[in-house]
């Protein structure tokens, strides 16, 4: 496995593959690696010739007082895990390297898009994941690149900003891994202490139970939302930042739950901030 640190190393590399008629599939990632991204590179490995993981912890999608800093690091357990997983190369470049200290140019979806969901309490997040994205893009000239449905927000927002800005790359987006209890897999989870861990469960729940009101043929948004709100409020440790209807292709709220509808929530967890949802009509 190749572990490059500049973008000059990727370059060359992608160069030589392309012209030996290879296709490249990229999953993006902030390090930290568990199963979720295990699952992106498989469907990667499945899909294109080579894979590229970028490991970089994003300092433009992370806001004022957020967990910049205290982002769980570990690039030697990453790179054992990649190379066991068949990864061909990791991209790990430095802050200094992709932001040099006049950077000034961002990638901003212009619609209330970014705005809706985890945008209401983190405005800036979505136009820094754009930005690094059109990056890795443009350095990787990824055929594939491989993003997971717990982001669900993320996905449509990188979906949009392919299509609107001509980017020759397909978005394959990868179903939501979980533990054996229902949490969702995410880096985060390991900021969580063993009490904080079995509360975290009250997402999942709280998700199973909104996924089976809509099976059952629950139609009214606001009713569903509220079930699955009553659900996390039973969990003390819980503080919900949202739980919302919304359309998952525009993010628009919506009143009527319908078939690609996506349900989904954000909630403390003591101070760590985790998201769930699904997609009505969609498989577990
Ligand atoms: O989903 C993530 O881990 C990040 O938002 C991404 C896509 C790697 C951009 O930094």
């Amino acid at each position: 496995m190749i572990v490059a640190e500049s973008a000059a190393e990727v370059r060359a590399q992608i160069r030589a593959w392309k012209q030996a008629g290879l296709s490249v599939g990229l999953v993006p990632t902030m390090g930290y690696l568990h199963e979720g991204h295990a699952s992106l590179v498989e469907k990667s490995r499945s899909l294109c010739d080579r894979t590229v993981v970028s490991v970089f912890v994003n300092p433009t999608q992370f806001g004022p007082g957020e967990d910049l800093e205290s982002y769980p690091r570990d690039f030697a357990h990453d790179c054992a895990l990649l190379e066991e997983r068949g990864c061909d190369m990791v991209f790990h470049p430095d802050a200094s390297a992709l932001y040099p200290p006049d950077f000034a140019t961002y990638v901003e979806i212009c619609s209330d898009m970014p705005k809706q969901l985890c945008g209401k309490t983190r405005p800036t997040h979505f136009r820094g994941v754009c930005t690094v994205v059109t990056k890795l893009f443009n350095i990787v000239t990824p055929n594939m690149a491989f993003f997971g449905q717990k982001d669900a927000q993320q996905l449509a927002i990188i979906r949009r900003m392919v299509r609107d800005l001509s980017m020759n790359v397909e978005i394959v987006a990868c179903p939501i891994v979980r533990e054996a209890d229902g949490l969702a897999r995410s880096s985060r989870n390991s900021y969580l202490n063993a009490q904080e861990r079995a509360a975290a469960t009250v997402l999942s729940r709280s998700v199973a139970v909104g996924r089976d009101m809509a099976a059952r043929g629950e139609r009214d948004a606001r009713a569903l939302v509220a079930a699955m709100k009553t659900v996390i409020e039973t969990e003390p440790l819980a503080r919900i930042d949202y739980v919302d209807a919304v359309d998952g292709v525009t993010m628009q709220p919506v009143d009527v739950v319908r078939d690609g509808v996506l349900v989904a929530m954000a909630v403390h967890i003591g101070k760590t901030r985790l998201i769930d949802n699904f997609i009505v009509g969609e498989g577990v």
